[in-house]
């Protein structure tokens, strides 16, 4: 290591607001372990909707970092979150993505655990072993709106401001009641924040996102949206579509709260919902009476995001695997009533957010690519990447939190 190296604390502190990260913080692994420590293990994290797990025994594992986690739902119908880590020595218990189990069972020797976590069989232990002392770890697990939210600490940041003030918005599209159409996970070789980073700006949409930006009024001008979201306005009621604004992200929120957000933006003329020529692809949601032409976005935390058109949601969560690789959830969310075939074509409905996705990753690979350079210095952000700007500010402050 070079003696004049900056230290992580140096590093952190020397960070230049309204300038994209030093390179440091993309490659350095003690960094990396900082914010998994600070950052990604602190945080509230979407692991799916509970539409997916309706039966005891159902369950699903969320992979994050180092950290694995069992989500089942128990024998008591309650949902609840246990460390994917054998008692005994440390195996990962459960080697499926989901299912269904009445028990499971470490691959490695044997050890059986029940769906509530409780170890009930142990062989050749000592005749003093005792059961009830290696039962799985609980993992934190809340829900909101029907989401599930799994966080690697046990001492989470708090969930009351979101469920208080997101609970208005989240029953206007009845996402309590709403079920998981579609699932996929996106590979991305790049380092996480790369990814987050790229899904909160639009700066690069309307070169990039063809498809996007044909019915996303996002990226253009303020001028030109405005008559376009005062159209919007103007039919959201009659819709049976609230007007509400929320502006929780706050660097200046208190520590251990989650910031979080809710606005509504128009599409162009013509297009009722995000996808192929804007035509409707699924029943509408909740009491929703027609289309008002808009597209909602709800922030939940540092690493998920909600889309959510007249008749369908899309859930974006983006999560490290490791320093180099990062992961993109999307689920795409229909009424629960809605049948598959009659009612909705899955890919219809994943049009518009596969091909944005696939697109998106190739520009991160590359960002990737040229941010591990020697000549990668951090430019100045444009006046579109306001958010991206806020979230990377975010990091460094949280970093920087002891
Ligand atoms: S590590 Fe699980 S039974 Fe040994
Ligand atoms: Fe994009």
């Amino acid at each position: 290591m070079h003696e004049n190296r900056r230290s992580v604390e140096e590093l952190i502190v020397s960070h230049k607001p309204g300038y994209a990260l030093d390179q440091r913080f993309y490659t350095d692994p003690e960094v990396y372990a900082l914010e998994i420590e600070r950052v990604v293990s602190r945080n509230w994290i979407v692991a799916g909707h509970q539409s997916e797990l309706p039966q005891p025994g159902d369950f699903k594992v969320l992979n994050v970092a180092n950290d694995s986690a069992i989500i089942v739902r128990g024998s008591d119908g309650e949902l609840k979150a246990f460390a994917n880590v054998c008692r005994h020595r440390g195996s990962l218990v459960c080697l499926e993505a989901a299912g269904n189990a009445r028990k499971f069972s470490c691959p490695y020797h044997g050890w059986m655990y029940d769906i509530d976590g409780n170890l009930t069989a142990a062989r050749s232990m000592p005749e003093d072993f005792d059961n009830s002392q290696y039962a799985l770890n609980r993992v934190s697990l809340d829900t909101l709106g029907g989401l599930m939210l799994v966080c690697f600490s046990d001492n989470p940041p708090r969930l009351d401001g979101a469920k208080r003030d997101l609970a208005e918005p989240l029953a206007i599209f009845d996402f309590e009641n709403l079920k998981v159409a579609a699932h996929k996970d996106y590979a991305i070789p790049a380092n996480w924040k790369l990814a987050i980073e790229n899904y909160q700006e639009c700066y690069h949409c309307a070169t990039a996102h063809p498809e996007y930006a044909q019915m996303h009024t996002l990226m253009v001008d303020r001028r030109k949206r405005e008559p376009l979201q005062k159209n919007m306005l103007g039919r959201m009621e009659d819709c049976g579509i609230r007007k509400i604004e929320i502006d929780k992200i706050d660097l200046n929120a208190p520590p251990g709260e989650m910031g979080y957000g809710y606005s509504r933006t128009a599409l162009f003329e013509g297009y009722l919902t995000g996808s192929k020529g804007g035509k409707p692809v699924a029943p509408l949601l909740g009491d929703i009476k027609d289309y008002d032409g808009g597209g909602s976005d709800f922030v939940i935390g540092a690493f998920s995001f909600l889309l959510v058109y007249s008749d369908h949601a899309v859930v974006y969560v983006f999560t490290p695997v490791d320093m180099h690789n990062c992961k993109c959830d999307i689920y795409w969310l229909v009424r629960k009533g809605a049948e598959e075939g009659k009612d909705y074509d899955v890919d219809e409905l994943i049009w518009l957010w596969d091909v944005t996705t696939e697109a998106d990753k190739t520009i991160i690979v590359n960002n990737w690519k040229g941010v591990q350079s020697r000549y990668y210095k951090p430019g100045p952000f444009s006046g579109m990447e306001s958010a991206e700007q806020m979230w990377t500010e975010w990091i460094v402050q949280e970093l920087a939190r002891g």
